[in-house]
């Protein structure tokens, strides 16, 4: 299998814990994640967690420390390198404790105005320095950077609204996605939980879900593991 239909036939599980959790709940988290994985068939599973800048060097010592089967990604990266940026975090940070760095997410390109053209740098960056973006687009129409293989389309009006977008338009999005970029893994996020996952199940090049509400719940995190 070449390296590219290796990736496509991947299933990511993408939690994104936004502004959530403190050192203390990630320990929990992961002390308490072990048991419930014995369970469920992890095979082929990427399972990815994004916590908050100051909560990656202490997911991913738990992770090893606990010998968890999980990734770690950013929420973000900076659009600049190593320098006199005040707030930002660069790729060259984050690859010491992330292998994944999301990236375009909606709630950055509409409360922090970031255009296509920033995005592009922090994909720049993010490649550069190793780390694999996971490229947010809200509709068909956004243009995907080069080098991006992971993209999460996620259609604002489903985010965190509990109104999920309709699996036939998701399938629409996703074949406009793949003619335009056949290389590229495509992901849903926007309101998936334990009781709706089952749903998308079916859409067809379906790659993965990013999950924000529904993944801080530790029964919630393994229900939705458990089906997809
Ligand atoms: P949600 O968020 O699952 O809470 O709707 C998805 C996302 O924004 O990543």
């Amino acid at each position: 299998m070449d390296k590219l239909s290796s990736m496509s036939s991947k299933k990511f599980f993408i939690a994104n814990w936004k502004s959530h959790k403190t050192p203390g709940d990630v320990v929990n988290f992961l002390e308490s994640v072990k048991k419930g994985l014995q369970n469920i068939n992890l095979e082929n599973k990427t399972i990815i967690i994004a916590p908050p800048y100051p909560l990656l060097p202490s997911l991913k010592e738990g992770i090893t420390s606990n010998n968890l089967p999980f990734e770690v990604s950013s929420q973000d990266v900076s659009a600049f390198d190593e320098g006199a940026y005040t707030g930002e975090v660069s790729a060259r940070l984050i690859k010491n404790f992330a292998s994944y760095a999301i990236i375009g997410h909606s709630e950055r390109r509409e409360s922090f105005k970031e255009s296509d053209d920033f995005l592009l740098k922090k994909v720049e960056f993010a490649l550069k320095e190793g780390l694999t973006p996971i490229y947010c687009v809200q509709n068909e129409d956004q243009g995907i950077p080069p080098g991006v293989r992971i993209v999460a389309y996620e259609p604002p009006t489903a985010i965190g609204t509990g109104n999920p977008d309709d699996p036939n338009h998701i399938e629409e999005v996703f074949n406009k996605i793949k003619e335009k970029y056949p290389e590229v893994s495509v992901l849903y996020g926007g309101s998936v939980n334990k009781n709706n996952i089952s749903i998308f199940l079916n859409v067809p090049n379906l790659s993965g879900f990013l999950i924000g509400g529904a993944s801080l719940d530790l029964s919630s995190f393994l229900s939705l593991l458990s089906q997809w």
